[in-house]
């Protein structure tokens, strides 16, 4: 039985590959005695050259002394077979993702190592449990998911299962530290942490495409410079590659019993079965040049309209509106001449909506969103039958204010407040099905996916009132129960709460 902090001084990597050959150098690295296994013949001597190659690239770099890259190759050897592993305290597996292959390891192991070694799997997609489920004792066992490139990245999900005893978290995460890497404990769930979270930001990004709101490059336009995400959802999935993305998607929203709210678009499939990749096939959402730069179509609207002189308030009292457009030299009214553009800044609902709840006149009602940093950009909305004429001129007139503007075809929630708010429901929802603290769930989305922010923290920001007032709009007009809002969510913005309050 496996000791809280049990000391790990000898690490069996088993598979050398992308995944085996970065554990092993972060372990070496960590000041760790390392043995690297693979079947094929010939691959862990490959891959401990490499190791060697970026050590000395390290050096060179002054990222690594040179004593210190000299002591860490001293502490790798190559394994010759699975026997050798009688020497580990513990065992990390990162051979092909097939659970029948996962388990055979396992067994193998179990027949070879002390009683006190702990055994880890760096799965992606795999239950622990259905890897723990070949062996006998599975107190020990537990997932140890590290991100791509692993030198490089510093999340690491400890996975408990089932089984998984406490000691043997704890001395996981403790590996995790020496190994140089952030750690955070995730339940045994269908993309753990990382890999779940991060679907509410790319699949909303698809449904908006698919409903003919905006395009791709608007999407991602509207995510950087509103959202200050480092990459729009189009240009990341084109850089993970839909070949890895789609799957990855279809595997937790089956491994979630077809939640709506992990329903990714058909356009996704669309792309994988067109074997349309993204940069690795030179064609994604984008198409990329030889030298992989991205040939990324406009985002913004080009009008040669004459600047709209006044426009009129859709709600007088809306101070923030009023106070944005004055600031962008627009005259702005609070009556209505009947020939006027008439500006509304809705939460969560359509200009169609709005139009008809008010009884305005929905060919010159156009709707701004004002949620979100508005420095450089700004999203401007109409309903079906709006008047061009009417709706050039007010963008012509937010060019003029020194804004680019994207144009884009009703939906409620625009494009900004849309995948903000799914991205915060998600973050909500991994707190309330308790995938991970709230804290380790910011945590690990900001570490393992670079956004900004994590999702509860987002939540805050946005205001938790306003995050379920966007959701349950979209789902009373949409009548998607995709946009169903966490209960996590719902009772936090009920009393007046942080996101990250635990309970
Ligand atoms: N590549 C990623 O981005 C990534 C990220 C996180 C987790 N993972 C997971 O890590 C694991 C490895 O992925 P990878 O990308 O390094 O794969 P890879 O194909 O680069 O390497 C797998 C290695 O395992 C070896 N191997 C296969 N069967 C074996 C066996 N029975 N015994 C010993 N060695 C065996 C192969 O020869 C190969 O060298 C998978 O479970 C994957 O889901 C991958």
């Amino acid at each position: 039985m496996a000791e809280t902090g049990q000391k790990i001084e000898t690490v069996g990597v088993i598979g050398a590959g992308a995944m085996g050959r970065g554990i092993a150098q972060v372990g070496m690295t960590g000041g760790m005695t390392v043995l690297l296994f693979d079947a094929m013949a010939g691959a862990a001597a490959k891959a401990r050259d490499a190791i060697f190659a970026q050590l000395d690239q390290m050096v060179a770099k002054n990222r690594l002394e040179s004593a210190a890259a000299e002591a860490a190759k001293a502490r790798l050897s190559v394994a010759e077979s699975l026997d050798a592993f009688k020497a580990a305290d513990l065992v990390v597996e990162a051979i092909v993702e097939n659970l029948a292959i996962k388990q055979d390891v396992f067994r193998q192991l179990e027949a070879i190592v002390r009683p006190d070694c702990l055994l880890a799997s760096n799965t992606s997609s795999l239950r622990i449990a259905s890897i723990a489920a070949a062996c006998r004792q599975r107190d020990r066992i537990a997932g140890l998911h590290f991100f791509n490139p692993v030198p490089l990245m510093k999340l690491v999900e400890v996975i408990r299962a089932p089984g998984t005893s406490d000691a043997t978290i704890a001395t996981l995460v403790t590996v995790g530290e020496r190994m140089g890497r952030l750690p955070v404990v995730v339940q045994d769930s269908p993309g753990f942490l990382v890999n779940l979270g991060g679907r509410a930001y790319t699949q909303e990004a698809l449904r908006i495409v698919s409903e003919g709101v905006a395009t791709p490059a608007q999407v991602d336009a509207v995510m950087r410079d509103n959202w200050g995400f480092k990459m729009g959802p189009f240009e990341l999935m084109d850089l993970t590659g839909i070949d890895v993305n789609f799957p990855v998607s279809q595997i937790i929203h089956e491994g979630y019993f077809y939640d709506r709210r992990l329903a990714t678009a058909p356009l996704h499939q669309l792309l994988k079965e067109s074997g349309q990749f993204g940069r690795k096939t030179r064609q994604g959402f984008f198409a990329y040049d030889e030298a992989g730069k991205g040939v990324v179509p406009p985002a913004d609207a080009t009008t040669a309209a004459a600047p709209a002189g006044r426009v009129v308030l859709a709600d007088a009292d809306d101070e923030a509106l009023g106070e944005l457009l004055r600031s962008l030299g627009l005259e702005v009214s609070g009556f209505d001449d009947g020939d006027s553009a008439i500006l509304c800044a809705p939460l969560g609902e359509d200009c169609s909506t709005y139009a008809a709840r008010l009884k305005l006149d929905h060919r010159r009602l156009f709707a701004l969103d004002i949620a979100g940093k508005l420095d450089k950009r700004l999203t401007l909305m109409r309903a079906p039958g709006a008047r061009r004429d009417l709706f050039d001129a007010v963008v012509a007139r937010l060019h003029a204010a020194g804004r680019a503007v994207v144009t884009i075809h009703d939906s409620p929630g625009f494009i900004g407040q849309r995948i903000a708010a799914m991205v915060a429901n998600l973050g909500c929802e991994m707190a309330q099905i308790r995938v991970a603290s709230p804290a380790d769930i910011d945590k690990a989305m900001t570490l393992g996916l670079n956004y900004p922010f994590g999702p509860l923290a987002l939540a805050d920001a946005m205001g938790l009132e306003t995050v379920h007032t966007v959701l349950t709009q979209l789902q009373d007009i949409t009548g998607d129960d995709r946009y169903r809002p966490s209960l996590w969510l719902r009772r936090r913005a009920l009393l007046g709460l942080s996101a990250l309050t635990e309970d």
